[in-house]
């Protein structure tokens, strides 16, 4: 909890890192959800999470540990653990200490692997995951680009972000758009999905004003991962990860792949423009500001012209342990769909 957020950190799969920066053989420190942690990929590719400290005498395990097979060696007295905290080997040792032989004893926390990035299950009360991370088959197509990533780091917290999206009135002042229409919303346990559809006029190749058929699909599963498909004039994923660094610091990665359209192609500079709307005033860089200084209010003053801000929080809620303001266990039932 902060001064600006009243709500804890939500737990869920957050992304931690992308899949292609850490090769096999590799440690890196990574720092999220207030908590030093070290990242590995054994020698055959599976990634693995643990705390820095190691069990033996203390020594942290990112500053010098390197990975042999399958586990990750601490610096100081070359003792190797695997990905499950498991101790494989005490060189100079005649046996493992009892106590601890075949049972963890390194913190490790639960890590996976899908669409190029490394995911962590965050939980503040160390509850293993109840729902999974879900695979974008884009990001596995050939026929769509290489990802096209971009990244920021603010301070706000992952629920302000997420509720933008139903914050309909703020499209007009901060985006400059027209009224966005909200779309069919469906909530089914920890997955929101929503769609648009509608008419939209754009310059079509020729340099006419053509009206096309467009959509909006988001579906967000969970605090951490969120995807947007847009479709029209040009088609793009965008998968949206924001993971909280503390209780008021997020990182915010944009994650793009479109159709390969060919470069230089009228399709090709549409969806590059599209991007950049996506990225800039007309999208993530226009809330930036706002964000990074505005508070929580638990009881808004809300207008008949806002969106479904608070049927939304009562979705977002089931992400806290106790309710976001910890005063209640707070799962929303399926009764509460049809109100807002
Ligand atoms: S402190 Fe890690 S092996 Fe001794
Ligand atoms: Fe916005």
């Amino acid at each position: 909890m902060s001064k600006r957020f009243p709500m804890p950190m939500p737990f869920g799969w957050f992304c931690i890192s992308y899949s292609d920066e850490l090769a096999a053989g590799a440690v890196r420190n990574v720092r999220y959800f207030e908590r030093d942690m070290v990242l590995f990929r054994t020698a055959s590719g599976k990634p693995a999470l643990t705390g820095p400290v190691c069990p033996h005498l203390g020594a942290h395990l990112g500053h010098g540990g390197t990975v042999q097979g399958e586990s990750i060696r601490c610096p100081f007295h070359h003792w190797q653990f695997d990905r499950d905290g498991i101790i494989t080997d005490i060189p100079y040792a005649q046996r493992i200490p009892p106590k601890v032989d075949g049972k963890p004893c390194l913190k490790t926390y639960p890590v996976c692997e899908k669409n190029g990035v490394i995911w962590a299950w965050y939980h503040p009360e160390e509850l293993p995951p109840d729902f999974e991370v879900l695979e974008l088959a884009e990001f596995s197509d050939p026929d769509w680009s290489e990802r096209d990533r971009y990244e920021w780091r603010f301070g706000s917290c992952p629920q302000e972000i997420a509720e933008n999206g139903v914050d309909v009135a703020h499209f007009k002042y901060i985006h400059q758009m027209d009224a966005v229409p909200l779309g069919e919303t469906t909530y089914e346990g920890h997955i929101r999905r929503s769609r648009v559809r509608g008419p939209r006029t754009v310059v079509n190749e020729a340099g006419e004003p053509e009206v096309i058929e467009y959509g909006i699909d988001v579906v967000q599963n969970g605090a951490g991962q969120k995807w947007t498909r847009f479709s029209g004039l040009v088609d793009y994923l965008l998968q949206v990860l924001v993971t909280p660094v503390d209780a008021e610091t997020v990182d915010v990665r944009f994650v793009y792949t479109h159709p390969r359209y060919p470069e230089g192609s009228f399709r090709h500079r549409a969806v590059r423009d599209g991007i950049a709307n996506t990225n800039g005033q007309r999208g993530l860089e226009g809330d930036i500001p706002i964000w990074h200084n505005k508070f929580h209010l638990r009881e808004p003053l809300l207008c008949d012209g806002d969106g479904p801000i608070m049927r939304f929080r009562r979705y977002f809620a089931q992400f806290y342990v106790g309710g976001p303001y910890g005063d209640e266990r707070s799962i929303p039932s399926d009764l509460e769909v049809a109100s807002n």
